[in-house]
């Protein structure tokens, strides 16, 4: 257990997002395929959203399925599909009963019906939640939604002069959420990959050599203890 009385509470990132990296690798590395370690690594889901909900981190953006992952195996894609489905089913109502709103950035459209219908279901039943808002990232990437906003912005007829950052923010997927603070990868790969990169331009970057799902709590309070000694050093001395 760590001790999370030495973290700073006034001083927890509003938004974390995080990389989901290495299920594949940890699944092969126990002789399983690689589904194993997806199926595993909702219990790091879990983890990290109970990190995020007793520490108040307000938005907790997790990285479930890029535009790129489409090109994964058929099989592969058919069963995270699944596995989203049922942890989305059964998970719900735990979602709600600790307050935590569901939410999605992606072409959430292009998902099977099943899993659109059941994620916007989760969705609209957790609207009204005023804790943690969990926001699955699926079938995303940040190209794909500056794209997306661009092409929204020039089709609204808006002047050139007019465009700055706040008409694009407001046009992104994420237009009523703050930038995160933190993003967490794990699996020992340091690449952002095509994850909300115009919203990351200030973000903290906290890699850990941690296959997913292995990650723990624990894990997701020592990113934020790494984050509070960055902030702590920003623009100071060593000694200030
Ligand atoms: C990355 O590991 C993981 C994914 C692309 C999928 C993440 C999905 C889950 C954790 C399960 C379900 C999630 C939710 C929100 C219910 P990888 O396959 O890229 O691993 P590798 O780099 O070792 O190949």
């Amino acid at each position: 257990m760590t001790d999370i009385s030495d973290i700073d509470q006034n001083n927890v990132p509003a938004h974390v997002a995080i990389i989901m990296d290495g299920n594949g690798r940890w699944a092969r590395e126990k002789g399983h395929e690689r589904v194993f370690g997806h199926l595993h690594g909702v219990e790091a889901v879990r983890a990290a959203l109970k990190g995020a909900t007793e520490l108040g981190v307000k938005y907790l953006t997790l990285y479930a399925f890029s535009t790129e992952n489409w090109n994964r195996p058929k099989e592969e894609v058919e069963a995270l599909m699944d596995l989203l489905v049922q942890t989305i089913v059964r998970e719900v109502k735990d979602l709600d009963k600790n307050n935590v709103r569901l939410r999605a950035i992606g072409a959430i459209d292009a998902l099977p019906d099943s899993c659109r219908d059941e994620l916007k279901a989760a969705i609209e039943s957790t609207a009204n939640n005023t804790g943690t808002n969990l926001i699955l990232a699926l079938s995303y990437s940040a190209r794909w939604e500056i794209i997306e906003a661009v092409k929204s912005i020039v089709s609204s007829g808006i002047n050139p002069e007019e465009v700055n950052e706040k008409v694009i923010s407001d046009h992104l997927s994420t237009k009523d959420i703050p930038d995160p603070e933190l993003v967490i990868r794990t699996s020992g790969e340091q690449r952002v990959s095509n994850f909300l990169l115009w919203q990351i331009a200030y973000a903290e970057l906290y890699f850990m050599k941690k296959y997913w799902p292995d990650f723990r709590e624990v894990d997701f309070q020592e990113a934020i203890k790494e984050f509070q000694k960055r902030q702590r050093r920003f623009g100071k001395t060593a000694e200030q």
